[in-house]
């Protein structure tokens, strides 16, 4: 029995690790066409030039500095592009945006504006830290589907666990 309910029990934690990869992956927004175009755009700003990379500003998962950088991800896609616009043609004024947007031709400026649409609300920090919690669910999935004991250890560790992941989500919104 101890020999046969390893396998069982990596089969149940494989499977949890695959559905907490596939659920952190999956994000309401991905539907919206994007090229690879505006991936190169933001990695590498384009005509612009690195020093105008969207990245090195708005961050690698598009959430800006939360301070005087906005965030992008998951923006609406005519409207991120209506804004390179409004920056190239100086109808919104300001500086920075003028020198990143105004090497934007239409197609660079809506294939960025998709990309920026497309990328996951969901912070990577978020989907990290939920996957954490994948220990405890196979914990409780051991205990549940395969009868294993549950210890005041096994509690005390998944609570632990589980409490740490609330307190960094609800810190990082
Ligand atoms: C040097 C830093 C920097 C770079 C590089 C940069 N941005 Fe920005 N971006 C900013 C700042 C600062 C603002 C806020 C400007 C303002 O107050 O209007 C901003 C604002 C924006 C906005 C308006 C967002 C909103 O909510 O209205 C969009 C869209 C945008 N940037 C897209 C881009 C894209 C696309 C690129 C790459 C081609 C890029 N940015 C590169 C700093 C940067």
């Amino acid at each position: 029995m101890g020999a046969c309910s390893i396998p069982v029990r990596a089969l149940v934690c494989s499977s949890l690790v695959l559905f907490a990869a596939a659920c952190s992956g999956a994000d309401s927004r991905s539907t919206a066409a994007f090229t690879a175009d505006g991936q190169v755009i933001a990695m590498g700003g384009g005509e612009g030039g690195p020093s105008n990379a969207c990245f090195s500003c708005h961050g690698l998962d598009g959430l800006g500095d939360g301070v005087s950088v906005p965030r992008l991800a998951g923006l609406d896609a005519g409207y991120l592009q209506k804004q390179l616009e409004d920056y190239a043609d100086r109808l919104r004024d300001d500086a920075t945006m003028y020198e990143a947007a105004r090497w934007l031709d239409d197609d660079d400026r809506r294939a960025v504006a998709a990309w920026y649409a497309a990328l996951p609300a969901l912070s990577a920090t978020s989907a990290a830290t939920v996957q954490l919690s994948v220990p405890a669910i196979a914990a409780i999935g051991g205990a549940m589907l395969l009868a294993e004991p549950i210890t005041p250890r096994l509690l005390l560790a998944s609570a632990a666990i589980l409490g740490g992941i609330a307190l960094t989500i609800r810190k990082k919104g």
